[in-house]
């Protein structure tokens, strides 16, 4: 998890947000072992931004990927760490089991170690795939 949080830390560098001034990175482990980045990308129609995780889902989908293990996000203009938005917890449930591992923090080392289920817990994905 230090080396997907240190790739998230990298990607928020290319952040385009102009409006919030606030960057996000996110990082994706895949099942096969490779690595996928997004980070945040505004727009001045502030509805349009997308965030740092669909980003990086985006990526890794166009690339062939399906299967993510575990997934970073970092925030490096907060100092408190700063969870994934509703709207990226249910495109990152798509992708990822409840057990898989995320992590994510600020500029400070205060770190939150949690997983996909906890996220996003009551899932109807998840739930279904139990009773299958
Ligand atoms: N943002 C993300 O990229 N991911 C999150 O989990 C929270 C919010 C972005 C959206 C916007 O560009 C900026 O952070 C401020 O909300």
């Amino acid at each position: 998890m230090d080396l997907l949080f240190a790739a998230a830390r990298k990607a928020a560098d290319a952040s385009y947000s102009p409006y919030s001034h606030f960057r996000v990175g996110a990082a994706l482990l895949c099942e096969d072992g490779t690595v996928f980045t997004g980070t945040n990308v505004e727009n001045r129609s502030f509805g349009l931004t997308v965030c740092a995780e669909r980003s990086a889902i985006s990526a890794a989908v166009s690339a062939g990927k399906r299967r993510f293990v575990a997934l970073a996000v970092s925030t490096p203009d907060s100092g408190t760490p700063v969870g994934p938005c509703g709207a990226c917890r249910q495109v990152i449930s798509e992708f990822m089991d409840a057990e898989a591992p995320v992590r994510f923090a600020g500029s400070l080392p205060q770190m939150v170690d949690t997983r996909v289920g906890e996220l996003i817990p009551f899932d109807s994905l998840h739930d279904l795939a139990d009773r299958a």
